[in-house]
């Protein structure tokens, strides 16, 4: 079999090895419902050299074309995941997908680009850029970094203009949480917001108070619960909803638009919708773990199987997860990420007598797109357009990428998805291409199936068997001021005239 399309790892493998064909193919995409976030027809796709250079009905094309027959089914935009964390030392280990397996298992879920985050190294934005460029060199479909930002001085003020004028990155993590590790303070976080606001990038704020769950730990610890149920109980929605509140108010006083990644409740979310209603430009990302699951996974006897559900903010109480869907079936919530962060059992075992010391993170990468079609698309909830738009053309639009990702247009990558309706998926580590060990969506049987997936203009899923080549994707840079900035300097304009108002007033009194 061709090399080029295998993994040798024995521990993780890549079937149906042996295409012969490293470049780009010409496909014709025949007779599907081709659907984007605005609309949907029923219409050929004719992709050529890694773009779609034609949507429309009866194209005709010369024999050597690859013919992909899509009748009855869906040709979408293939899925875009916000938020993940691929080779991410975190918690005293490292999680046990990196660029290539997280990648692959993505693909054979539909997924066709995810936005990784790149951690700082002692606080050095270009340190942690180039450690995160040479663990991508493995990737074998495109990807974007967001980063977090982890202290603060002027070096790190100079190096995040440097990252989004030069590295393409566009968006900044700030943690409100791990303290003693990730967690910054709300001085910081404003010096950050500003500075964010003036390069055009995107805050982004992982929302509980640590310093809360760090006395809630406590408090459990003391009362003798040392299992992964005292990590739920340890930092209840509270802690979310006020962390989320205080960063929405302080994106609001610098008047700089702010996004809130994996929003796991309904008191988060409600912070969320009140902050909209308001007219603030708020972006909202539940994730999958947190739209399907609940929190019953956590209180298993078998420390295993709680262990493996455990992440942060946790998986809450069963009903959480039906309103995360309607806020995000209503527009409340705009696109949905996994926080695909993935520890062994081996690993999850390091906090097996204490819960704090559990690495924090669960899988969903390549079983998102498959869960929200179940849950949301089969159940009646939104729509095929809606579908598209919640996991790949929004995505593309706030980290302002679209339409080369996120749409099949004339132009657009060839990034696509066909899916059939009428065929059913089925989760199990025994099957999944990550390399974990366990999957929280174990034994989940569903609706939709995800047959093929293009990325980059080569079939790289079909007939359940995987064809990707370590090394052939592509860093998508990603530019600054988005669409979620236009209109912000008006904004200010009429604030600071609001300010000199009265002060004119008195002035001319005197
Ligand atoms: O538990 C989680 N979410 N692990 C990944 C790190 C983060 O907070 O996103
Ligand atoms: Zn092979
Ligand atoms: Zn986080
Ligand atoms: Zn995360």
């Amino acid at each position: 079999a061709s090399q080029e399309f295998c993994d040798a790892r024995m521990d993780y493998s890549v079937v149906g090895c042996g295409g012969s064909d490293s470049t780009s193919q010409r496909i014709l995409i025949k007779g599907g419902t081709v659907v984007n976030a605005h609309h949907q027809q029923v219409a050929d796709v004719f992709i050529d050299n890694g773009i779609v250079t034609d949507v429309k009905p009866n194209i005709k094309v010369s024999d050597e074309v690859t013919i992909v027959d899509a009748t009855g089914k869906f040709v979408m935009p293939g899925g875009i995941d916000p938020h993940t964390h691929l080779e991410f030392e975190f918690m005293g280990t490292e999680t046990i997908d990196d660029f290539f397996s997280g990648q692959a298992a993505a693909l054979a879920g539909g997924t066709t680009m995810h936005i990784d985050f790149v951690i700082p190294v002692n606080g050095s934005l270009s340190s942690g850029f180039k450690a995160y460029v040479e663990k991508a060199k493995k990737s074998c479909m495109d990807y974007g970094f967001h980063m977090a930002i982890t202290k603060w001085d002027d070096t790190v003020a100079r190096e995040m203009e440097i990252m989004v004028k030069e590295k393409g990155i566009n968006s900044f993590k700030f943690f409100l949480a791990y303290k003693g590790a990730l967690m910054i303070n709300d001085e910081l976080l404003l010096e950050g917001l500003k500075k964010c606001k003036s390069v055009g990038a995107l805050a982004m704020v992982h929302a509980e108070n640590g310093d809360a769950v760090f006395e809630g730990q406590k408090r459990m610890i003391e009362l003798g619960i040392t299992g992964p149920e005292g990590h739920a109980l340890s930092r209840p929605p509270l802690l979310e909803a006020e962390a989320t509140a205080r960063a929405i108010r302080l994106a609001g006083f610098v008047n700089t638009p702010l996004y809130v990644v994996h929003v796991m409740s309904v008191e988060a979310m409600e912070e969320i919708a009140k902050a909209r209603q308001s007219g603030q430009r708020v972006v909202g990302e539940p994730v999958a773990s947190g739209l399907v699951l609940d929190d019953s996974g956590l209180w298993d006897p078998d420390f295993y199987t709680a262990a493996k559900f455990v992440m942060s903010p946790p998986i809450r109480a069963a009903g959480h997860g039906k309103a995360l869907q309607a806020a995000l079936s209503t527009g409340v919530l705009q696109l949905v990420g996994t926080d695909h962060c993935t520890f062994n059992s081996t690993q999850k075992a390091f906090g097996i007598d204490d819960f704090r010391k559990i690495p924090n993170g669960v899988n969903g990468i390549e079983e998102r797109m498959h869960l929200v079609w179940d849950t949301m698309v089969a159940s009646g909830k939104i729509s095929v357009t809606d579908y598209v738009r919640i996991t790949s053309t929004e995505c593309a639009r706030i980290f302002n990428i679209y339409p080369k990702k996120g749409a099949i247009l004339p132009g657009s990558d060839a990034d696509i998805i066909i899916l059939n309706p009428n065929s059913s998926f089925q989760i199990s580590s025994n099957s999944h291409h990550s390399r974990s060990d366990t999957n929280v969506y174990e034994g989940w049987i569903g609706k939709g199936k995800v047959e093929i997936t293009i990325a980059g203009g080569r079939i790289v899923w079909e007939n359940n068997e995987l064809k990707v080549k370590r090394g052939s994707g592509k860093y998508i840079k990603m530019p600054p001021f988005s669409y979620v900035f236009d209109g912000i300097e008006k904004a200010d304009a009429s604030y600071i005239s609001s300010l000199r108002a009265p002060v004119n007033r008195f002035k001319g009194m005197q």
